[in-house]
């Protein structure tokens, strides 16, 4: 028997049925009893509000037509328990985890579904507290994956659509006294999953809270709160605007009466008032033709406001009452707030009217243990992270998140894009002309708006991800702009599709392209056509080693009108903790679940590692995202400082600034750097505060700039920016003939031209993948993937000096048909007891010949790395070397290569360069005791080619004789 009465009712077949008996969206808050709770904000305190999360009872089944009615009502004893939140794809109930990019998981035109639906029941019990009676009791449930059914002691309630926003239903009617059964059932694909077909693991079930509120019959249901500024020019104080909407649940079958006021007020978040309170009546008369809705809105000036911004997120609270005629107080509904603006004008971006540059990372939900099911504290690390990265932007990709993650970015200072849950990679540029997905599509983007409309966090509205663009775009960005005037659009694919200069207008405000070339985005801005500005919405693909040019993105964007920045695919790896059968486990990736057809590592493109843990490039993206930067003005007998301030809310005093004078890589001078007060957006000349030593080769400049005082997300004394000025640079200079001893290993260093290939380089696990890079198959074809360089002509000269230390010089010839090799280098490797690596060069993170401008040259010593990234391949290297040593920390021995004549890109890790190629996993590689030395005089730059450009022409290896040597002696 079908849970159905009727076996063709299958709403996770049908794309039209968006919802059934689902209440109407509204802003996520709670409501209160009295003015001191609703201030604290606990909504565990509200007697209105009761979680429902915790261990539920699950029963899986193959396919939605198994699942018998009585397992709406049966006995749960022997059913297994999950957690609410959670995913049903890691509880290992039979369904794993499947990830997919563009393509589907199964075949067919939508709205086909695959042959069987795999669909799970999730029980669980609650009483309602007494004073709930009377009341109607509304069930969140935060987000289910893909569509779910609602029963209450055994009657339908309602089924909804959209994994990533709520649903909501009044269970009040199906209520008893006592203990009540809850069922959700819900399926893993459904006709809705086309809509839903982003790049990342496919799961199930019930990902986000689940709790019950209670609510008045005659209540606040919904409050819009509109907190705008006015600045008559950029010089005059702005004036907050306040517009504050209660909106009323009155059964439609009662008239309300005369006198219900809703009183609103403005305090600080310490509780202080901000001006009067303000009241007025609810609107009553409900005459057709002219009811306008039991609506009561207020709206006031502020005459003294401080504005909300990333740098600056000062917010406010809002405090709602609703008071009946006979004069008490009904409800009490706090919404926090904060003033700003956000326009469009002349190609720029404004907020608060200033021209912010985006410093952005496109986000998604993940854990490597939970998947989908982050919890509250997760979102914290994360945007916590972001913020200590200089990141002042989050883009939602591709799906409104958990609403207390908007909470998080009001309160930490993060700009936002908001996205829409509909994207049809897969059916990209005809789905949107399907009418059978128009209700759902126009229901998915107005419910995020009508959710989130009450966050100052949120800078733009975006209609969605890769999902072409047709009129429901058009139609459903007119609902947002006369909903909410206050924000532009954002939708990659109305530009994409329709053109960058004057393109789909109607659906983005912004030319958000993805993935474009820099001399596109240049010509673009260049030209001055449009009146949009770019900001790109993906940009520098972070997987692997990746992020090459990054800096050139950060000159173009800041260098070029009408370019604004722009957002980092993608913020973590999507690795799943999976547990193997040997007991050991591993961070999963594509198709390592058996999940066919799939897209391999694809899925882990992140800045951080699943575990969260910063990959090298963190470094390079907190450098071109810093707020200070410092230049050298001229290198003249009198050079001076630039400190330009990149902020444009704040002056410099939440910061202070040490120097360090580095003279041949030794910090011979420190001390604080004094700075005139720099407001924000301009610079100052600062006087270099040490005397420059006459008789040094090497001179560098190094200023830190840490926080003053503690922060929401990190405390006083992080380092937010950084920079090195060369005050003077000698050519590189031959080796010193060091005092030695006998050199006691032969090294026996062999030419090579060979890395393992980076995730740019090529796909080395997904050879049926198109796109991505094409080095590899190239460097294949031509006979370089092995450590031996026999394919080019290359000498080796090998000189021993007195004292025992042993000159090796290397002429390498790289004819015009083998140009853009990976590497051109020498490799050897020494024993274990060397434990320790010591180098003056860049550093002190991982750094390549793109990738390099937050590096400091500098002498740093520590451990050898360790492979940092999810799949194995090239890492670990320091560029412009002078000198590398390795320590025997035992015995204090140190083997010392010296570069003669050149600077030397160095590596020394416990992997050879063909082992790492050769492991498709990480517990495929075996760690090496030795250690495996890459000595560089040109190395290819690691580039974005995994989707997007290829290394620059400037970061490759160009045809022509290179000669390089160096000394290796021993003490
Ligand atoms: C974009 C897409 C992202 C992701 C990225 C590549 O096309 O919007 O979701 O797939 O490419 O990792």
């Amino acid at each position: 028997m079908s849970i159905f009465d009727t076996s063709f009712v299958t709403p996770w077949a049908d794309p039209e049925i968006v919802q059934m008996h689902r209440r109407s969206m509204r802003s996520i808050h709670t409501t209160y009893t009295d003015i001191d709770a609703a201030r604290k904000g606990d909504r565990t305190s509200s007697p209105w509000f009761a979680s429902l999360n915790g261990q539920w009872k699950i029963k899986r089944y193959e396919d939605v037509n198994e699942v018998p009615a009585s397992a709406i009502t049966d006995v749960t004893k022997s059913w297994t328990s999950i957690s609410v939140p959670g995913n049903w794809t890691l509880a290992g109930l039979g369904d794993e985890p499947h990830y997919t990019n563009v393509q589907m998981p199964w075949k067919g035109r939508p709205p086909t579904l695959p042959p069987t639906v795999a669909t799970a029941v999730h029980r669980t019990t609650f009483t309602v507290a007494k004073n709930w009676k009377d009341r109607r009791t509304v069930l969140h449930i935060g987000g289910a994956e893909s569509v779910h059914m609602v029963y209450v002691n055994g009657a339908f309630v309602g089924y909804g659509t959209d994994s990533r926003l709520p649903s909501e239903y009044d269970i009040s009617a199906a209520l008893s006294s006592g203990k009540n059964e809850l069922a959700v059932v819900v399926c893993r694909y459904s006709a809705q999953s086309h809509l839903e077909d982003q790049d990342q693991w496919w799961m199930a079930g019930l990902h986000r809270e689940v709790f019950l509120t209670s609510q008045a019959m005659i209540g606040i249901n919904d409050v819009r709160v509109v907190a705008g500024v006015v600045r008559k020019s950029l010089r005059t104080t702005p004036v907050g605007t306040l517009g504050v909407h209660v909106h009323l649940n009155v059964p439609h079958e009662q008239k309300l009466q005369r006198g219900w006021t809703a009183v609103a007020h403005l305090e600080t978040l310490a509780g202080k008032r901000v001006g009067k309170a303000h009241s007025v009546e609810v609107p009553w008369f409900d005459s057709p033709y002219v009811f306008a809705g039991h609506v009561a809105g207020i709206s006031w000036d502020i005459p003294k406001v401080d504005l909300w911004s990333a740098e600056n997120p000062t917010r406010y609270r809002v405090i709602v009452q609703l008071v009946n005629p006979a004069g008490d107080v009904v409800d009490v509904v706090p919404v926090i707030t904060g003033f700003r603006s956000v326009e469009v004008r002349k190609r720029s971006l404004l907020i608060n009217g200033e021209r912010v540059m985006i410093r952005g990372v496109n986000r998604h939900d993940h854990h490597p243990d939970k998947g989908k099911a982050v919890d509250v504290e997760d979102m914290r690390a994360d945007l916590v992270l972001m913020k200590q990265h200089n990141v002042n932007a989050v883009r939602c990709s591709h799906y409104p998140n958990d609403s207390r993650l908007l909470d998080l970015c009001d309160e930490l200072g993060l700009y936002v894009i908001d996205e829409a849950n509909a994207e049809s990679h897969a059916w990209n540029t005809s789905l949107c002309h399907d009418p059978a997905y128009r209700a759902t599509w126009m229901s998915r983007i107005s419910r995020m708006v009508e959710r989130d409309k009450n966050h100052p966090s949120i800078i733009m509205w975006s209609l969605g991800n890769e999902a072409g663009y047709g009129a429901v775009h058009d139609a459903a960005s007119q609902w947002i702009r006369s909903y909410d005037p206050s924000r532009p659009l954002h939708y990659e694919g109305a530009v994409f599709h329709a053109g960058w200069v004057d393109g789909g207008l109607m659906s983005s405000d912004i030319v958000c392209p993805m993935y474009s070339t820099i001399d596109d985005i240049v010509a673009y801005g260049k030209s001055g056509d449009g009146t949009r500005p770019l900001i790109m919405c993906e940009y520098s693909h972070a997987m692997g080693n990746s992020n090459g040019s990054l800096a050139d993105y950060w000159d173009a964007f800041e260098n070029t009108p009408g370019l604004q920045g722009g957002f980092v695919w993608e913020w973590k790896d999507h690795g799943l903790t999976q547990c193997l059968p040997n007991g050991t486990t591993r961070l999963a990736y594509g198709g390592q679940f058996g999940d066919m057809p799939n897209d391999g590592n694809f899925v882990a493109d992140g800045l951080i590692h699943a575990d969260m843990t910063p990959h090298p490039v963190m470094r390079e993206l907190a450098w071109v995202h810093r707020p200070i930067s410092v230049e050298l003005k001229s290198k003249n007998k009198d050079p001076q400082l630039v400190v330009r301030n990149r902020q444009w809310f704040s002056d410099l005093s939440g910061y202070k600034a040490t120097w360090e004078l580095v003279v041949d890589g030794v910090v011979a001078k420190t001390g604080k750097l004094t700075v005139p007060k720099i407001a924000a957006d301009s610079s100052a000349k600062v006087d270099i505060p040490v005397i420059i030593p006459h008789d040094a080769a090497e001179v560098f400049f190094s200023v830190t700039w840490t926080l003053a005082r503690d922060t929401a997300w990190a405390p006083k004394g992080h380092v937010v920016s950084w920079d090195q000025v060369t005050l003077r640079k000698s050519s590189p200079v031959n080796a010193t003939i060091p005092v030695t001893s006998v050199l006691p290993i032969d090294i026996s260093p062999r030419v090579t031209l060979w890395r393992a290939p980076v995730d740019n380089d090529g796909f080395k696990l997904m050879d049926q993948h198109h796109g991505g890079g094409n080095s590899l198959a190239r460097w294949t074809e031509q006979g370089i993937a092995t450590d031996d360089a026999d394919m080019v002509e290359s000498t080796t000269t090998i000189t021993e000096l007195s004292g025992g230390a042993v000159k090796y010089k290397h002429t390498v010839v790289i004819p015009e048909d083998m140009a853009d090799v990976p590497r051109i280098g020498a490799t050897f490797s020494i024993p274990t007891r060397f434990t320790r690596v010591r180098w003056y060069g860049n550093g002190p993170h991982e750094c390549y010949p793109d990738r390099e401008s937050s590096a400091m040259v500098g002498v740093y010593e520590g451990k050898p790395d360790e492979l940092p990234y999810l799949v194995p391949q090239e890492f670990g290297l320091r560029t412009d070397c002078r000198w590398m040593e390795f320590i025997d920390a035992k015995k204090g021995h140190v083997l010392r290569v010296e570069a003669d004549g050149c600077l030397l890109h160095m590596s020394a890790v416990h992997h050879s360069a063909h082992d790492l190629y050769a492991a498709s996993e990480q517990a495929e590689l075996v760690r090496q005791p030795a250690l495996n030395v890459h000595l560089d005089i040109a190395h290819r730059g690691v580039g974005t080619a995994s989707c997007g450009p290829d290394t620059l022409p400037k970061y490759r290896i160009t045809p022509g004789e290179y000669t390089f040597a160096y000394v290796v002696s021993y003490r």
